[in-house]
């Protein structure tokens, strides 16, 4: 029997009109004005992690957890924002950005009103309201989809655009000069160029990508261990430096080699002696992993979950142990969920060190796998597991009624 999922599946996250009224509301009361209201979604990877930096392959799904940003235009050139997630206010002068804004929250609003005119983009002052609805520190890059929201208000409050992947550029831009991540560009591109069904695999040295229908009869679900680890972004940054210290090595060997991308395994295995033994795993882990994504993606375009799931377990093992950003929990949500049946796979997601997993199901087993993984990680962590069915979803747009 196929159970039909209901309503209460759909994460309640999503902003109903209701309250997207309430969002005008605010805006009105805030700055005594209409708004027009823009969103932009979080993510999940379904396989390729720790590749985006190395130049190499991913495959993220937007989700149907968004950011909304309500903005009008000011006469002045000011960028006035106001985060209902931190019930704060901040402002910048666009003519004189204020560049410290590392640590702070409104780094993710005005570092790309700052990265925007950087880029030559001359938008112009704003009034912004931001209520993000995606968790934060899931894993689930709410982030980037602050940053989307916002860069393309601010555009479209100035009557301007850019195509979807110079804005992600821009974003990224923001998130590592204003906001101190070194990260990669995944999150910023399929917060702009996710599509409703579709996941995305993406060439993170081209910028090129495919879009892919996802399985007919298992759906991926996203498991929230609700435990992130502080030492997250300097292990992340850690990671980095690893796999430019092997592209450094390598390159003295092979020319040609611009980023871990460009090394086969067994050029790996050759030139190893070369490697210090830690930087060694991290760069097996990156290679491999580029190499399950392009079979991830035969596999689903081939319709078969098996194979899918399978790469999806070894993905888990691999940054487990040779990339060693998992944690207790992660492993854990892993291990229940491979011991249930009609599950095909499960990794964790995103930068690790807690956060989400991801999970291959069986659409028919599928409320059976939530009630196993909540009773099984409830018993033995005393935390409820956030649990959402993935929805591949659209990118960045405005909300229009
Ligand atoms: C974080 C970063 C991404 C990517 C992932 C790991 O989400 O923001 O750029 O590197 O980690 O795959």
């Amino acid at each position: 029997m196929t159970e039909k999922l209901t309503a209460s599946d759909v994460p309640s996250a999503n902003l109903a009109p209701r309250e997207a009224q309430a969002l005008r509301e605010q805006f009105q009361k805030l700055y005594g004005e209409e708004a027009r209201i823009f969103r932009a979604p979080g993510r999940v990877n379904l396989i390729g992690e720790h590749t985006d930096y190395n130049e190499g392959f991913v495959m993220p799904v937007a989700m149907d957890l968004y950011t909304w940003v309500a903005a009008a235009p000011r006469q002045d050139p000011r960028v006035h924002v106001y985060s209902q997630n931190v019930s704060e206010h901040a402002e910048m002068d666009l003519q004189n950005p204020n560049l410290r804004l590392q640590g702070h929250w409104s780094a993710y609003v005005l570092g790309v009103a700052a990265s925007l005119r950087m880029s030559g983009a001359e938008i112009g002052g704003a009034n912004l309201l931001v209520a993000g609805k995606v968790p934060m520190g899931a894993g689930l890059s709410s982030s980037a989809s602050v940053e989307v929201a916002a860069g393309y208000a601010l555009l479209e409050s100035s009557g301007l655009s850019r195509s979807p992947v110079e804005l992600a550029k821009i974003c990224q831009r923001a998130e590592n000069e204003f906001a101190g991540a070194r990260c990669g560009i995944m999150d910023q591109m399929i917060a702009c160029c996710g599509r409703a069904n579709y996941a995305l695999l993406l060439d993170c040295r081209t910028l090129g990508f495919r879009l892919l229908p996802l399985f007919p009869d298992a759906q991926f679900v996203v498991c929230n261990s609700m435990v992130k680890h502080d030492h997250a972004a300097g292990e992340y940054n850690a990671r980095r430096a690893d796999c430019e210290t092997a592209t450094r090595i390598l390159a003295q060997q092979l020319p040609g080699v611009r980023a871990l991308r460009d090394v086969s395994l067994a050029d790996l295995e050759r030139f190893a002696k070369l490697l210090p033994a830690v930087v060694y795993r991290r760069s097996r882990h990156v290679i491999s992993e580029n190499a399950r994504v392009l079979d991830a993606r035969a596999a689903l375009e081939r319709g078969d979950p098996e194979s899918f799931g399978r790469l999806m377990r070894a993905s888990h093992r691999s940054l487990q142990e040779d990339y060693e950003v998992s944690s207790a929990e992660l492993d854990l949500l892993v291990e229940i969920a491979g011991g249930i049946a009609g599950v095909h796979g499960s990794r964790m997601t995103g930068g690790g060190f807690g956060g989400c997993t991801i999970s291959l199901v069986r659409s028919e087993v599928v409320g059976e796998f939530r009630s196993a993984v909540a009773r099984g990680y409830e018993r033995a962590t005393g935390r409820q597991p956030d649990i959402y069915i993935v929805r591949a979803s659209d990118g960045v747009r405005e909300a229009l009624e």
